[in-house]
């Protein structure tokens, strides 16, 4: 990666975030899921949240076809998940609990939320799309604590509050 790529990515990496999986299954295919941490919400009326994918991942052709995905917001213990689901070309949900929304798509079983989304619009940006999408639905657990992604790394919420 050349030296200034790095310290931009570097300088990102400030703004800590929490995790998400982005799960959906196209026509005809196993379901795929993708470890993100660029989701974000947009807007409340509609309901619109956003997330952007590398135009070189190996699932864009899914992700620049598909009608709809889900949201899977990560808790802490996931890191496994969050890991698996980051390696390259591997993005199979084989063996982990998942069931499917309203939108086809599947959800990880024990997310701390799900929003389920269509397919609102999808951007160019760069070297990465811009996929927001309208929610249809949700579900969010009261308690439990995210997964969080700081400087490269995954971290926990301190203990109490400021
Ligand atoms: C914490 C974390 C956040 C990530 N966020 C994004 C993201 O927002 N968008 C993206 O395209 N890839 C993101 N990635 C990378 C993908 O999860 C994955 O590593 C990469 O897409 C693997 O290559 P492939 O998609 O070609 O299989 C993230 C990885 C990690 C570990």
């Amino acid at each position: 990666m050349a030296e200034d790529t790095r310290k931009f990515r570097n300088a990102l990496g400030c703004f800590a975030t929490g995790v998400a999986v982005i799960t959906t299954q196209a026509e005809g295919r196993a379901p795929i899921g993708i470890t993100v941490n660029s989701f974000s919400s947009v807007s409340l009326d509609p309901p619109l949240v956003l997330w952007s994918l590398d135009k070189k991942s190996d699932t864009m052709p899914i992700f620049s076809k598909v009608e709809a995905f889900t949201v899977n917001i990560l808790r802490e213990d996931h890191r496994e998940i969050s890991s698996r689901l980051s390696k390259q070309g591997d993005h199979s949900l084989e063996g982990l609990a998942t069931r499917t929304g309203a939108n086809g798509c599947p959800a990880l079983e024990d997310a701390l939320a799900h929003f389920e989304c269509d397919v609102y619009a999808r951007h160019d940006a760069g070297d990465h799309i811009i996929l927001l999408g309208r929610v249809t639905h949700y579900e969010y657990s009261e308690d439990g604590r995210p997964l969080l992604y700081h400087r490269g790394g995954y971290q926990g919420l301190a203990a109490g509050n400021f």
